[in-house]
């Protein structure tokens, strides 16, 4: 089946909901406000500040250990101070995301996919460190949305993704063949559908489409490739919807690395289980900050 056929496909299951998740209107104007030039944290922080649950999380995460804070940080602007600019966008884009999702994943553990999301971001921003790649916060956003197709395949189609897992099980499939086998398109297509009603930037839905297919990558192939080798890295290392997909992968044989060895000639001579040794160090950083995260929302919620 080739990717057009699977995109009308998905373009069909899209266009019948008609309740799509929104992103919160807040999220969509920090965004705003941090991309004009002479930006005020204060504002940000007023800004921020309207939206309870927002303020909640970024607290809660500011404070987890991944970010490390010498003391503890009580307040919002102060938070903000320490996170930096650029962070904002990333903690505004990644709560506003769980805030989009929240109602429930179906058959999915609404954890397990963060804790996917989460992994494959903070791996993706180490790889695109290792490789020079320029945007590191870019990387980490891109990892944190690529699977965002699959939050849809759960919640609005669950007893269809209810076969796509056990057909993957008993097959010993890659969730992405399963799904283009039994639903006729993946969540790569859905992804897609998804992030073009939320207007985002191209390079961010090329990702959605192309991360399990690389060498189809036109925009930023390297981005690409990058989300690619995180989210198999993340697939063999237990942040992986907890254990149901079957995957292998050799590095050196893979697309991605390829793309990126001819990007980064450094990587030609690095060693590769050194390589892997280094992004292990990143596991328990990622379930501590889903902990983290969605202890917030009890406490935003009680
Ligand atoms: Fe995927
Ligand atoms: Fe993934």
């Amino acid at each position: 089946m080739d990717q057009n056929q699977m995109m009308e496909r998905a373009e069909q299951l899209v266009g019948k909901i008609d309740d799509l998740p929104t992103i919160p209107v807040v999220a969509t104007q920090v965004l705003q406000l941090l991309d004009s030039p002479d930006v005020v944290i204060e504002d940000v922080a007023d800004l921020m500040l309207t939206d309870q649950v927002m303020t909640a999380r970024v607290m809660k995460m500011i404070n987890s250990p991944v970010y490390r804070p010498s003391h503890e940080i009580t307040s919002l602007k102060r938070a903000l101070v320490y996170l930096g600019l650029r962070h904002i966008r990333e903690v505004a884009l990644t709560t506003s995301f769980i805030k989009a999702f929240e109602a429930g994943t179906g058959p999915f553990d609404v954890n397990l996919f963060w804790e996917h999301s989460f992994g494959v971001g903070m791996v993706s921003k180490i790889i695109a460190q290792k490789v020079g790649y320029a945007d590191l916060e870019k990387a980490y956003i891109a990892g944190i949305i690529h699977d965002l197709g699959e939050v849809f395949i759960s919640h609005y189609m669950p007893d269809e993704f209810a076969r796509v897992l056990a057909h993957m099980e008993q097959h010993q499939l890659k969730l992405y063949d399963s799904e283009a086998e039994v639903l006729g398109t993946t969540h790569c297509e859905i992804g897609l559908c998804m992030a073009r009603s939320w207007n985002f930037p191209e390079a961010y839905q090329e990702v959605i489409l192309q991360h399990h297919t690389v060498d189809a990558a036109t925009i930023d192939p390297i981005l690409c490739a990058v989300v690619n080798l995180s989210d198999l890295f993340c697939s063999v290392r237990g942040l992986n919807y907890g254990d149901r997909e079957w995957v292998s992968f050799n590095l050196q044989e893979e697309q991605a690395w390829q793309i990126l060895k001819h990007h980064a000639p450094a990587l030609a001579t690095m060693d590769v289980e050194r390589f892997c040794y280094e992004l292990d160090d990143a596991v328990p950083d990622v379930q501590e900050l889903v902990r983290s995260i969605f202890s917030s929302t009890e406490q935003a919620e009680h």
